[in-house]
């Protein structure tokens, strides 16, 4: 069993990772820390509770993270792929502005704290709150067992530059940061994450069975990613999971991630290259190891992330 804090920016494939979270029984959710990116920070908070309401688990808690990049720039959202609220047609039944003013790092401490070398850190939005929580109080992050971050795309196109994925574009300051400072880091990256698709097919299908609220959200949601998708990238098969990709690698699932290791560095300079995610793949050049060496995800398995997905995306 996996104790794991997901840090999201609760859009869709967010809230698909919350639901695989969820419903699978490896996963002990202790908390979501919700910040901005997809949408903005009290909506990724207010869709991260909606979720857990839905699943009858309000006592996790959803923590307010941050609302802007560490530049200080006005983040830009995307409510072409993820809806005006965050999640496609749905508008949840909870103001948003309930987490107003309510960003709270003691929190997310003590849960730390309460749960030292056990916890994992999965981060599948931009990379502000976790690195605000390394700068406030790094002798409680150092009791983290482990973090992966979604992020980056290595020696192929990001999605929203030519280079830069989204998730390290919102704040590469602190993608940067993170990159470089957080020990036991593993990255699952965009060109590893864009395999994880799931067809409308097996979407279908999951409704067909779905008995829960929790699972009956899934249609409607993914059905206007999909749609979203099409418009991205015409013909694409399916819908990127990226964020459940990284919960998934995180349980260590036999054979689904090949890793190398490597350092990682991401431009943080305004400029064509800003958020482009930087590691040695030359010819030759030997993994690394010890301090500074990131694990990177450079393959998935499709055969047992569809496997692992059904299984847990029908669970009773
Ligand atoms: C990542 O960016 C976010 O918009 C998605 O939720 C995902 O975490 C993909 O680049
Ligand atoms: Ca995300």
């Amino acid at each position: 069993m996996k104790k794991i804090i997901l840090f999201a920016d609760t859009g869709i494939d967010d809230a698909i990772a919350v639901i695989y979270a969820l419903k699978n029984p490896e996963v002990e959710l202790k908390a979501v820390v919700a910040g901005y990116g997809n949408t903005d920070r009290d909506r990724s908070a207010r869709n991260a509770e909606y979720l857990l309401e839905l699943a009858g688990q309000e006592s996790i808690p959803v923590i307010a993270g941050s609302t802007r990049p560490l530049s200080g720039e006005q983040p830009e959202y995307f409510p072409e792929i993820h809806g005006e609220e965050g999640l496609g047609p749905i508008t949840p039944p909870i103001p948003a502005e309930r987490f107003m003013n309510r960003t709270n790092f003691s929190q997310l401490f003590r849960i730390i704290k309460e749960n030292q070398n056990e916890l994992t850190i999965v981060n599948v939005g931009r990379c502000t709150s976790l690195a605000m929580a390394w700068f406030l109080s790094p002798s409680v992050m150092e009791l983290v067992k482990e973090t992966y971050i979604m992020g980056g795309s290595f020696l192929e196109p990001g999605n929203v530059t030519e280079v830069a994925e989204a998730n390290f574009f919102g704040d590469p300051i602190a993608a940067n940061f993170i990159g470089q400072n957080a020990p036991n880091l593993t990255i699952i990256p965009l060109n590893v994450t864009r395999k994880a698709l799931i067809t409308p097919r097996v979407v279908d299908f999951i409704d067909s069975v779905a008995t829960t609220p929790l699972q009956q959200i899934i249609k409607p949601i993914l059905d206007f990613y999909y749609e979203a998708y099409q418009e991205l990238e015409p013909g694409i098969a399916g819908t990127p999971q990226h964020d459940m990709a990284a919960v998934m690698a995180s349980l260590g699932i036999p054979e689904l991630f090949s890793y190398t290791s490597k350092q990682v560095k991401v431009e943080y300079k305004e400029g064509y290259a800003e958020g482009l995610s930087i590691a040695d793949f030359r010819p030759g050049v030997p993994e690394c190891t010890g301090a500074g060496c990131v694990r990177i995800a450079t393959e998935m398995d499709e055969g047992i992330f569809f496997v692992d997905v059904l299984r847990n995306l029908i669970r009773n």
